[in-house]
């Protein structure tokens, strides 16, 4: 370990239950942050790309979800790195910038120079070494990661104008009706311990206005009482927007890949974004074979060493078989997440799908999506315990968990 002022600390916000609503029905088995992309967890992705920050610390991750459901993952992976992980719970959300400050005594503890903040919904490469080295260049409070999506998706996220010299962070709105700017924030930050202070100082800023309104209109009093908490701060509204042009932001840009993950559309296709990532990072998780004595694999796949695969089965591109699956002789799959102990029997056919836990599919059935992973129905789901009967056709629907289906359909939730 280096001196004390060179020391990071990591801080994953992988927010709560309520959040993951646009996740169901996946998100009514496993909190959110630990479903598998890639046959990993979601913030395995992130958190290992930690490790190349040098004199790392700690990482926290910060939530509202119960400690039990994150205390098997945090020991593992903490073995694993050998970097002390932690799970710091808040008794309700506090919003992304007030749930940081609430844990501010734990994460300044190892009295680091640089905070590396994250939002665990995020797939990219996190270039967080190469962040820091900007951040430092700038000599700023923060620098946020960004990059540049088209016109159309660019009002889903935070809007930003950069300067294109000293890439100082000059405007930033957040989610804006009316379009900006295709420079959007990636929710991958670095900060000084400076960020609490402007954290400090929103809270402070609504205290006075609240005294003020108090003393002034019982209107402004009840306008007030409606509004947000008070220890509830926005990273994006309170504290970037406050900020930019005022010399303390500014902002690295990707030209690597990077997405959004808020529903199963989008975490299958990260599940393949992170998977082609492993032909350079980590090449020995993916799957080979050619029919001979293994199954045949088509591009990039991870299948977890103890699920069991026919030899005759065919399968990939973006496919990922999570623990203990079985998959019977001539099975086709593509593009898809096959989690713990599913059974997919003889020539059945899964396309642009998630099937979830302990689920069977049928002989020669299919379970197929048409493969818009931003459309509600683009790709078929199928939630804990479904059973699909022996050739039965299930397309671009979702079907939530218990569901036995014995006749095809199309189009359909089926609850
Ligand atoms: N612990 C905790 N407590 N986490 C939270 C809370 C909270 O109260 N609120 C949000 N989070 C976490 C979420 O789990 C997520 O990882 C992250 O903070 C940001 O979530 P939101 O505040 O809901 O914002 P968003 O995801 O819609 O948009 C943000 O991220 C985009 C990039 O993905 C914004 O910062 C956008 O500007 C940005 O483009």
């Amino acid at each position: 370990m280096g001196s004390s002022e060179e020391r990071v600390v990591a801080v994953i916000m992988v927010g709560g239950p309520t959040k993951g609503t646009r996740f169901r029905p996946l998100s009514l088995n496993i909190p959110k942050p630990l479903f598998p992309l890639a046959g990993q967890p979601m913030v395995h992705h992130p958190i290992s790309t930690c490790r190349r920050i040098p004199n790392l610390a700690q990482i926290f991750l910060i939530g509202f979800y119960e400690e039990k459901e994150f205390a098997l993952y945090v020991s593992s992976i903490s073995n694993e790195l050998r970097v002390p992980v932690r799970y710091l719970r808040e008794d309700k959300p506090h919003g992304s910038a007030g749930g940081l400050y609430n844990f501010r005594d734990y994460i300044m503890e190892d009295n680091p120079s640089h905070v590396v903040l994250l939002n665990c919904d995020v797939c990219c490469s996190f270039p967080l070494p190469e962040m820091l080295e900007a951040h430092k260049a700038y000599g700023g409070m923060g620098t946020l990661l960004v990059i540049k999506v088209s016109a159309e998706a660019a009002n889903q996220f935070g809007e930003l104008v950069a300067d294109p010299v000293t890439n100082e962070l000059l405007h930033y709105t957040e989610k804006p009706e009316t379009f900006v700017s295709d420079l959007i924030n990636c929710g991958v930050y670095i900060f000084t311990p400076n960020i609490f202070t402007a954290i400090e100082d929103v809270f402070m800023q609504r205290k006075d206005r609240a005294n003020l309104r108090r003393t002034t209109s019982f209107e402004a009093l009840q306008s007030a009482a409606k509004a947000l908490p008070p220890d509830y701060v926005r990273l994006d509204q309170d504290i970037l927007s406050p900020l930019a042009g005022k010399k303390e932001l500014y902002t690295y840009e990707t030209l690597d890949f990077w997405e959004q993950i808020k529903t199963p559309g989008m975490s299958l296709k990260c599940s393949g974004l992170y998977l082609s990532q492993f032909r350079h990072t980590s090449p020995q998780l993916l799957a080979a074979g050619d029919g001979t004595r293994s199954a045949t694999i088509i591009g990039d796949v991870y299948i977890h060493p103890s699920a069991k695969i026919h030899p005759s089965a065919k399968i990939g591109p973006n496919v990922s078989i999570s623990a203990n699956a079985r998959i019977g002789p001539g099975v086709r799959l593509i593009s898809c997440i096959i989690l713990d102990d599913v059974e997919i029997k003889e020539n059945a056919v899964v396309i642009h799908a998630i099937i979830g836990w302990r689920s069977s599919i049928g002989k020669w059935s299919r379970v197929q999506g048409e493969g818009d992973y931003n459309a509600k129905l683009g790709i078929t789901i199928l939630g804990e315990a479904g059973s699909v009967e022996d050739e039965v056709v299930v397309i671009n629907s979702i079907v939530l968990p218990n569901k036995t289906l014995n006749i095809s359909v199309q189009e359909e939730i089926i609850l």
